[in-house]
């Protein structure tokens, strides 16, 4: 019998715990040396210049937000088909989230037509977002944003890993760009998110902000509590508290180490899938032939007319764990409040969700999890 197999698991190895546990002993727990060594080989990763660690993906764009001073009257364009914490995060500086369809490929990612016919005088940034890693087309963007003086805020939650033309996510001249460490992410902290930029001004006052606005605040394990330190600090901007601990960078240290492996697995698992659902009218994940996706997430389109949940149903019963990410933000309770959204405004989206499952892409499972996977997908859809 086959045990079940989660949607997503953690991988977790020894030496992460034995990092975890040099944390623990050394006396400093939370923000200290570990965040810095942390941000400081992410940006070796990515390419990118400035790096501000934070609590969350959700912390990081929200700071990101705030440093750009937005608020009310401003405009941010970004797809309807991603998270809540895109538009969360605009709305709750007071500005306004405005939404945008789908490409009408299977490539998940925002409509750049649409964005570039919903710019007004109030628009102050756009949010593309890497669905699944997969990497929005950053020159179109540019030449859409650049020329008017808009703002590109990335949503790279999926993307640690992905590139586009060459260059990793995160090293384009975007404003900001922000990746997450979710448990369930490709790379993981438990909790945790950083910011990347290019401009030095922007990633200290987002580090800044991460604490307070407190002005030592990222060095105050050695500049308050060493021996040299002193009491006194300043509060020099109203803050927020989101930053990452000690305990979190001690993970994403080894993490970040291994996750050129475990995205090489996911790559693999995501063409075992491809090959092997031979199913009329399933589509795949399109990724431009410019970009690698990361595959954070292995999205199948289901054909036309299936019952997408009772195929999750199903697929649960022989042990098989789903997920639906997402249901398009329009269509959501809070955003209808909101934006007086409804459904049927954009209808590309829609038809995506309702034919998606995520099927589990993470390298906790196995060759023969994915085989058993393949086997059953083809057995519900086109049974023999
Ligand atoms: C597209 C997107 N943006 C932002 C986030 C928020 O990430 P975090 O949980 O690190 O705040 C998520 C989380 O899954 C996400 O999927």
């Amino acid at each position: 019998m086959q045990p079940f197999i989660p949607f997503s698991r953690p991988t977790v190895s020894d030496v992460e715990i034995e990092e975890l546990v040099d944390s623990l002993k050394s006396g400093w727990i939370t923000t200290g040396p570990k965040v810095s060594e942390f941000e400081k080989h992410i940006l070796e990763y990515t390419g990118a210049e400035f790096a501000a660690a934070t609590f969350s993906c959700t912390a990081a764009l929200q700071l990101a937000c705030k440093a750009l001073a937005l608020g009310p009257g401003d405009e941010v364009i970004m797809p309807t088909y991603t998270f809540t914490a895109s538009a969360q995060v605009v709305a709750n500086c007071g500005a306004t989230p405005v939404f945008v369809d789908v490409e009408p490929s299977s490539s998940f990612l925002m409509d750049l037509d649409e964005v570039e016919a919903k710019i007004t005088p109030a628009t102050k940034a756009v949010m593309p977002v890497h669905y699944a890693g997969n990497p929005v087309d950053m020159d179109r963007l540019y030449a859409i944003t650049k020329p008017r003086g808009i703002k590109v805020i990335e949503d790279a939650a999926h993307a640690i890993g992905s590139s586009y033309k060459g260059k990793m996510i995160g090293s384009h001249g975007s404003d900001a760009i922000c990746f997450s460490f979710y448990a369930t992410k490709n790379l993981s902290t438990a909790e945790g998110g950083m910011l990347l930029s290019n401009d030095a001004d922007l990633a200290k006052k987002v580090k800044q902000l991460s604490m307070y606005g407190i002005s030592d605040s990222r060095e105050i394990w050695n500049s308050r509590y060493s021996k040299a330190g002193s009491w006194f600090y300043d509060v020099e901007f109203i803050g927020e508290k989101a930053n990452m601990t000690d305990l979190s960078a001690a993970l994403g240290i080894h993490q970040l180490a291994r996750l050129d492996e475990s995205n090489a697995t996911r790559a693999r698992y995501a063409k075992i899938y491809m090959d092997g659902i031979n199913v009329p009218g399933v589509e795949f994940l399109s990724v431009r032939p410019d970009s690698e996706c990361c595959w954070h997430l292995f999205p199948l389109l289901l054909p036309e007319g299936v019952d997408r949940d009772d195929v999750i149903s199903q697929l649960k019963e022989r042990n098989i764990g789903t997920s639906v990410l997402f249901r398009p933000l329009h269509l959501h309770t809070a955003y209808r409040n909101l934006l007086n959204t409804k459904e049927g405004d954009f209808p590309r989206s829609e038809a995506l969700f309702h034919r998606l499952i995520n099927l589990p892409i993470s390298p906790s499972i196995s060759d023969n999890d994915v085989n058993y996977i393949v086997e059953n997908v083809n057995d519900l859809l086109c049974p023999k």
